[in-house]
């Protein structure tokens, strides 16, 4: 195992034991907040919520602060488990930390799922393609798939549940929740998907907000008119910046160095094109496959999110232009194994507390 992934894996574990360590089950249950906030006969809803506890005594009490990681369905109770502890040391034990899985994700209900089975989410994953230009059909076919997805939620959805998992709705639960800790105003950190969320609830409850973080802005009028191109608008310049980072930081420190910015990028278009022609089959342990084109782009667009990947990216990739695949069958194995992808990348950027730059 590299020295440097071996340095983020013990970074993450170290962090996953001192926040397990800290939360010892204090969790709490906020159950019955309305489907409907117009009609309460329409039922209700269940927010799975969790809280790290403050360490000051009264005097010095900060009050809650809420949060939301993004998605908008990645889960708060999963990103608390690994960076709850990680969040409060970087704002202040003062503070509360408070994550909720919105309404319809995860561990609260309704329970959304447009797929049955993990078999047939499975089955429905593995035919993803990353890179839209990567062959003639991609794009179309991609077109046409989700044109099915759409389709079948709209089949699926049980109850009509999906008219009622809106963000307005989740502010107003958020609002809820406020008022039940005793509070007069929000204070909240939100990420990505999550700044949107801050946004519409200082919009609808302007009187209500207190200090509230929006980091990793969303393109707000693209999100809510569907227009997601904001989401990759940038991703050029991210990758431009890898390989200018990696040239200025020269060969100690970046392992995929070369004379160049562009000769930088020329060995990685070899690399892509090489893959194309002969992907690289991998066995390690349990975790088994081949390393494709399609799955480079996709973890290199994952890796574009956070400079502080920038390293064990350019180990990747040294070691792929030798036909090497001991790191990225790591990688592999801990983004498809591990329910953390995000959060992973979530917990680098805190802990170095720098800001967020990039959509997550
Ligand atoms: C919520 O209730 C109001 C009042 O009955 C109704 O007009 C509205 O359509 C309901 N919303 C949804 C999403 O069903
Ligand atoms: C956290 O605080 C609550 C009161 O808000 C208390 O009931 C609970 O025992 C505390 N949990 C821990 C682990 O200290
Ligand atoms: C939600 O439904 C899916 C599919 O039916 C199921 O696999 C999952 O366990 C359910 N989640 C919860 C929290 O009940
Ligand atoms: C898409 O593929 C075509 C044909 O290979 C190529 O000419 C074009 O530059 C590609 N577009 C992008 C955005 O990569
Ligand atoms: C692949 O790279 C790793 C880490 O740099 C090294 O330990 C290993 O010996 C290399 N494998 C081969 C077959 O060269």
């Amino acid at each position: 195992m590299s020295r440097l992934l071996k340095g983020k894996l013990f970074f993450l574990f170290a962090f996953l034991k001192v926040a397990f360590a800290q939360e010892s089950a204090d969790s709490f249950d906020w159950s019955t907040v309305p489907l409907n906030y117009s009609n309460p006969d329409d039922g209700t809803a269940a927010l799975a919520v969790i809280k790290l506890n403050a360490t000051v005594e009264a005097s010095q009490y900060g009050g809650p602060i809420f949060f939301n990681p993004g998605g908008p369905g990645e889960s708060a109770i999963d990103f608390a488990l690994t960076s709850a502890g990680l969040m409060q040391a970087a704002l202040g034990n003062q503070f509360d930390i408070i994550g909720f899985d919105p309404r319809g994700v995860r561990f609260s209900t309704p329970n959304i799922s447009i797929f049955r089975t993990e078999e047939e989410r499975a089955a429905w994953v593995a035919q993803e393609t990353v890179d839209m230009n990567s062959t003639k059909e991609a794009l179309p076919e991609s077109w046409a798939r989700y044109q099915a997805f759409g389709q079948l939620a709209q089949n699926r959805n049980d109850n009509n549940f999906l008219s009622f998992v809106s963000t307005d709705n989740v502010a107003r639960d958020m609002l809820s929740m406020v008022k039940a800790l005793g509070e007069e105003k929000l204070q909240y950190y939100g990420i990505s998907y999550g700044t949107a969320l801050g946004a519409v609830f200082s919009t609808m409850f302007p009187d209500r907000v207190g200090r509230v973080v929006l980091d990793g802005c969303l393109d707000m009028d693209g999100y809510f008119s569907n227009n997601m191109k904001f989401m990759t608008e940038d991703t050029d310049k991210a990758m431009q910046a890898f390989f200018d980072t990696c040239h200025s930081a020269g060969p100690e420190v970046c392992a995929f160095y070369d004379s160049s910015p562009s000769q930088i990028e020329a060995n990685l278009e070899a690399i892509y094109d090489s893959l194309r022609k002969q992907p690289l089959p991998y066995v390690s342990g349990d975790s088994f496959g081949i390393v494709t084109y399609d799955l480079l782009r996709g973890l290199i667009l994952l890796g574009l999110h956070t400079q502080d990947f920038f390293p064990i990216m350019a180990v990747m990739l040294a070691e792929l232009s030798v036909g090497n695949v001991t790191t990225i069958s790591q990688m592999l194995y801990l983004t498809y194994h591990a329910p953390l992808t995000h959060s992973m990348l979530i917990i680098v950027f805190i802990a170095k507390d720098r800001s967020i730059n990039a959509c997550i």
